[in-house]
């Protein structure tokens, strides 16, 4: 007898770029596939497609002609919905619109059986509301793909309020045999990773916005400082504007207006200019004739060694200047330095009574990677530029920024951090869940609360408390998930 878990056909409403991939995963899987759409022609070329993927990962060495003809035996074209009457489990994934997709749940209902399960690829519509059309709403789930599906290896099994832990379970399963990972999530806007991916381009906006430095810095930091494939403005870009800003706008009223979410109106005025980023040449970036932003040349320094004293104790500051600059006292050095934890530099310096025509603080983040960046109070040219090129002739990548709470990466880092800690706090996901589904999904190279770990969560709290005090601004708020394990050096991971 199967297991009462183990689906052999599955339906799929819709069949373009998302529900192609979902069939073509389930046709790998060797399952049966019921595919419709509202558009014959969609469909056709649908199959084609999928057909011919297959038969290049044929070519490839990746599939075996067995497995081919199996696929090609299993895809079953359904120009009407009653044909997917035989279907055990259903994913929908049309057009992104509520009353449209409610339409398609309402008429599954009376065409499959009672138990079968019916799943929403929604990436914004709540789970909840598409249920609500339903008789039985116990059997509706998201299951939550991204995009392109036979490549990413995520998947996100949402429940709503009346989900019941069979269909769950089943959705579980079905993203196993398609040798998918699943993570359970809760329904909140954006569910985890949409949610949590806010963090890394919204927090960026700001400091371009602020004035700190612009995207191409920016970008550059998160990648060499912090390790991340690509920066956000890059992301941005890739993934286009007219996706990801009424993403981020419907995430940020979805949550009833948090702060940490809040979009900017530099995202908002390049949506309004039809500036969606690479596919229409222009976005953060321009694209016409295919420049990329050139990495900045290293600077030479200038003759003579450069003193310098440190302001404040710190034993990865000392290092660094005991190995790179000579030693002066405060009267006669240099430089000043100091590397603030969420101060800006000027608080800093009025903090410590300095010179701040001499004052450089330094983010040591990415000093393992033999990156730093660097900032000064405004006002100061001072000998940034020539404490810089010192560096860069020690074999150091410098970046040079305006005065911010927290430079750049540190303040990502920890907005990243906060959101991933709001998710555990508010049970989006499971710790180590929330971790898994950023570093699948995102490519990120920690996920967020392994970001808090490996910064310190008390270093994070820190931070973000220092920068909502300087700034105001309950963006910066510290979560309480973070407070509390912070306080009590408790694991970040720690269970409530
Ligand atoms: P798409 O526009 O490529 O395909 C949608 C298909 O649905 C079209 O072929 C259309 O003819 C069909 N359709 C529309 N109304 C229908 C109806 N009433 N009955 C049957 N078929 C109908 O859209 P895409 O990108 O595949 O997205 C589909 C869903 O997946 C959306 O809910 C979207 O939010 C979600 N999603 C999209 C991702 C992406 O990166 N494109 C990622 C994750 C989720």
């Amino acid at each position: 007898m199967p297991h009462p878990h183990v689906v052999g056909t599955i339906g799929v409403v819709g069949a373009g770029a998302m529900g192609a991939g979902v069939a073509q995963t389930a046709l790998a899987a060797g399952l049966t596939v019921i595919l419709h759409d509202a558009n014959p022609g969609t469909l056709t070329a649908a199959r084609e497609q999928i057909l011919s993927r297959i038969a290049r990962l044929v070519e490839k060495g990746q599939f075996s002609e067995e497995l081919q003809d199996g696929a090609e035996r299993n895809l079953q074209l359904a120009e009407t919905l009653p044909a997917l009457a035989k279907a055990e489990l259903v994913i929908e994934a049309i057009v992104e619109k509520l009353e449209v997709k409610q339409a398609v749940f309402t008429a599954l209902e009376q065409i499959v059986k009672p138990e079968t399960v019916l799943a929403t690829n929604t990436s914004s519509l709540s789970v909840a509301a598409i249920a609500r059309s339903c008789e039985r709403r116990g059997r509706v789930c998201g299951m939550h793909f991204f995009n392109p599906v036979p490549l990413m290896k995520l998947v996100e099994v949402i429940g709503g309020p009346d989900t019941s832990a069979e269909t769950i379970a089943r959705a579980l399963a079905l993203t196993g045999r398609l040798g998918k990972i699943a993570v359970q999530v809760k329904d909140v806007p954006g569910f985890l990773v949409n949610f949590l991916g806010r963090a890394y381009t919204t927090e960026a906006q700001h400091i371009a916005l602020e004035g700190v430095a612009p995207p191409a810095v920016v970008d550059r930091i998160m990648r060499e400082a912090a390790g991340f494939r690509m920066g956000p403005f890059e992301l941005m870009d890739l993934t286009g504007i007219d996706v990801n800003f009424p993403a981020t706008t419907s995430i940020y009223h979805g949550f009833q207006h948090d702060p940490r979410l809040k979009p900017t109106i530099m995202h908002e005025a390049l949506f309004n200019a039809g500036r969606y980023g690479r596919k229409t040449g222009q976005g953060f970036y321009s694209y016409a004739g295919g420049a990329e932003a050139a990495a900045p040349r290293p600077h030479k320094p200038p003759p003579g060694g450069m003193t310098a004293f440190l302001a404040e104790p710190n034993a990865d500051l000392a290092a660094l200047a005991e190995k790179n600059l000579s030693k002066a006292g405060q009267e006669t050095a240099d430089v000043l330095l100091i590397a603030p934890n969420g101060e800006d530099a000027t608080t800093a310096c009025t903090r410590l009574k300095l010179d701040p025509a001499r004052v450089i603080a330094i983010d040591l983040v990415g000093v393992g990677r033999r990156f730093l960046t660097l900032m000064t109070p405004p006002g100061v040219d001072g000998p940034i530029q020539t404490l810089a090129a010192h560096l860069n002739a020690q074999g150091y990548s410098v970046a040079t920024i305006n005065d911010s709470p927290g430079f750049v990466a540190p303040r990502i880092l920890a907005m990243i951090a906060n959101l991933g800690c709001e998710a555990a706090q508010i049970g989006v996901g499971a710790p180590a869940d929330i971790d898994l589904a950023m570093r699948l999904a995102q490519n990120y190279p920690r996920g967020p609360l392994e970001w808090a770990a490996w910064l310190g969560p008390a270093r994070v709290l820190a931070t973000l408390s220092e920068i909502q005090a300087i700034t105001g601004s309950d963006r910066y708020r510290p979560s309480l998930w973070l407070r509390r394990r912070a306080l009590l050096g408790l694991p970040i991971d720690t269970a409530r």
